[in-house]
């Protein structure tokens, strides 16, 4: 088996890919089109960070490719459509810098609350301002969390843990952690949070959901920060609000339009204002985050190629088995009645005996997983391809 791994992915996914007998290429930067198709022959498992965009056309010209891992938390730049309608597992690190990103808002909140940035601006100038004046402890404020996801549920943990108030509101129903008090309504947040801290999901009706209304409703001298979306926010009504003095600061690592490379230009109307801090989208940027991405999306690959396994794919049904066969066939095909049923038929025909069996479906798709009593003939194989409701067969020999 073959892997390429592009962008630069940490090394611990080479490692472990190499440590399970899979020959690995690595390559620093992103590969596009007839560059990246180019690069895919005899490839298995495709790594990419974000940078890569594996296209319907990329995926057509690749039959032969297994699996494709996302080794970031989006898989926007893949065409995950395209890739389940050819039973094409794509596979992410959705959790895997949420500590990282819950250790930067902490930090804010506590540079936020001692206008730590503001010091040392003037101490790089040579200008000595010992003052308490404004200087604030976090023990004992409000911290309000919007979105009670991964990042947030996590936030409310370690905030806890310094001694703030935790209160929370999130519009599915999630568990309280801790001492965290669940809001009603957003409302009731805003009036009652010292800190704004905004973790909610990228979903369309989130676009501009924190604007203007919502910021001057917020406690006087209290501080908002935005580490998920940059089109969350309003940002001229932060400008306004902050300018004005009734927010007393803001942390903000997202943004509308973000340059598409670092060292590029970038311009906002938030530049240039007292006690609001303004970081490239490097919430989530750690090397521990890089690493437990790359073990995590590693090890995703590796239990597909070589068990099938597709837990926690982004596209495809998930089925987690043991082995208990000779030899395991993975078969992706429509979700329509009647399919294994035929496919049994197929086996019984061969003679060979079913020892376990799994079938998931998701939506259009469906994805069985057979392990077989004996070695299994490329001509069984051949004849599972050729059912009309067959997307992809793999046979794996040696479990
Ligand atoms: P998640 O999907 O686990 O949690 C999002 C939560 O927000 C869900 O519980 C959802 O019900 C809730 N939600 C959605 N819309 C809401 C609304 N209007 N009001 C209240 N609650 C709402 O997501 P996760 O992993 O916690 O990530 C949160 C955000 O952080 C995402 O937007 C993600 O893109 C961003 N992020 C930013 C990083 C950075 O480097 N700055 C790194 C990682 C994630």
């Amino acid at each position: 088996m073959k892997a390429l791994l592009l962008e630069n992915i940490h090394h611990a996914a080479a490692d472990l890919l190499k440590g399970r007998g899979i020959e690995v290429t690595s390559l620093a930067g992103a590969l596009d089109g007839s560059d990246l198709i180019g690069a895919l022959e005899g490839i298995d498992l495709l790594g990419i960070r974000s940078r890569t965009h594996v296209t319907s056309e990329v995926i057509d010209a690749c039959p032969h490719l297994k699996a494709v891992g996302a080794f970031c938390i989006g898989t926007n730049q893949i065409d995950v459509s395209s890739a389940t309608h050819v039973g094409l597992p794509v596979f992410n690190a959705p959790f895997s810098n949420t500590r990282s990103v819950v250790e930067l808002v902490i930090c804010e909140i506590i540079a936020l609350a001692r206008h730590l940035t503001d010091q040392n601006t003037m101490m790089q100038k040579g200008i000595w301002m010992k003052s308490a004046k404004g200087a604030h402890e976090v023990r004992g404020r409000t911290l309000g969390i919007v979105g009670y996801g991964n990042i947030g549920s996590q936030l409310s943990v370690l905030a806890e843990s310094l001694g703030m108030r935790v209160i929370f509101y999130d519009i599915a129903d999630k568990l309280a952690l801790g001492n965290a008090y669940r809001c009603s309504s957003l409302e009731e947040l805003i009036s009652i949070a010292d800190v704004v801290s905004l973790h909610v999901d990228g979903r369309a009706s989130n676009k501009g959901f924190f604007g203007m209304e919502y910021i001057q409703a917020m406690k006087p001298r209290s501080f908002l920060i935005n580490l998920c979306r940059g089109t969350v926010v309003d940002q001229e009504a932060l400008r306004e609000a902050v300018l004005s003095g009734h927010i007393a600061g803001a942390a903000i690592d997202v943004f509308p339009e973000e340059p598409p490379n670092a060292g590029d230009e970038f311009s906002s109307v938030l530049q240039g204002i007292d006690n609001l801090i303004l970081t490239p989208h490097i919430g989530g940027s750690t090397l521990e985050a890089q690493e437990d991405i790359g073990c995590f999306v590693a090890g995703k690959l590796i239990d597909y190629a070589q068990y099938g396994t597709t837990t926690m794919s982004v596209n495809c049904p998930e089925i987690h088995m043991d082995s208990s066969g000779v030899c395991r066939i993975l078969h992706h095909h429509l979700n329509v009645p009647g399919v294994l049923a035929k496919v049994n038929t197929i086996y019984g025909d061969h003679g060979v005996n079913v020892e376990t069996q799994q079938l998931a479906t998701r939506g259009q798709m469906g994805y069985a997983v057979t392990d077989l009593g004996s070695p299994c003939e490329a001509e069984l194989v051949a004849e599972l391809n050729n059912l009309p409701e067959s997307i992809r067969v793999t046979a794996i020999m040696e479990l």
